[in-house]
């Protein structure tokens, strides 16, 4: 089975929220993390059998750095993974390699399992150089980190032109990219790594991508607001 992560991001207001709740039905499926936004942790946590994750942390440890969300924080309200340098961020937050690996260490200290998102612009695609661009990113932070906690980490090949577009790459584009990953990580760490893909995962597709048996899992954004749409794409998973 695939895990299966909703990337909320600001979309839902609160009765919305508590509404998509009442409508998602997990059906005996297990660990499927949905990241809402801080505000609503509390509730998935209360309301629903989700596993819960964070959209976002801070750099920094605890203390004066107001309006952040520490990881220790996090940790407190029994998040299990959070989403880390989403292509939103890394252009909005002009969020660096550095950045990352700084909120990296500090979920990793409270054991919460970061889902490090890496991709391509559609330029960077057209001129034939996703892997390198994704090695890149990849290499930045994990170069830093101690290979003895890669382990805890999972990729997701989001390419950035995927996203809320409702375009994809094709299942053989989606699998060598995952398998350059795998194998860039192995030969370079000796880790086998989890790679899920993200990027317009819909109802529509999510058959299709279920094809490609590699990837080991999605990290959904538009689908992951709707519960039509999130039933579906967890029944096609049981
Ligand atoms: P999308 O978003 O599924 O709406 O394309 C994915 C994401 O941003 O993680």
């Amino acid at each position: 089975m695939k895990l299966i992560v909703g990337n909320q991001k600001t979309t839902l207001n609160r009765d919305a929220v508590l509404k998509f709740i009442d409508e998602v039905n997990l059906n005996g499926v297990n660990d499927v993390v949905i990241c809402p936004s801080y505000p609503y942790i509390e509730i998935y946590n209360s309301k629903s059998k989700f596993v819960v994750g964070a959209q976002n942390v801070s750099e920094k440890g605890n203390g004066a750095t107001t309006g952040e969300v520490s990881a220790e924080q996090l940790n407190s309200f029994n998040v299990k993974y959070c989403i880390v340098g989403h292509s939103e961020r890394r252009k909005d937050q002009k969020e660096n390699g550095e950045m990352l690996y700084n909120k990296i260490v500090n979920l990793l200290e409270f054991n919460i399992k970061p889902i490090f998102c890496v991709g391509e612009v559609l330029e960077e695609k057209e001129n034939g150089v996703t892997k390198d661009v994704i090695g890149k990113q990849i290499l930045e932070v994990f170069d830093k980190l101690d290979v003895n906690k890669l382990n805890d980490i999972i990729i997701a090949y989001e390419p950035v032109w995927a996203i809320g577009t409702g375009l994809t790459p094709t299942n053989d584009e989606i699998e060598d990219t995952t398998h350059y990953i795998k194998d860039l990580v192995n030969d370079k760490y000796n880790v086998n790594i989890s790679v899920l893909y993200g990027g317009s995962v819909s109802k529509k597709n999510v058959d299709e991508l279920n094809q490609i048996d590699i990837v080991d899992g999605y990290l959904i954004g538009g689908a992951s607001t709707k519960a039509d749409e999130f039933n579906y794409i967890m029944e096609s998973n049981v």
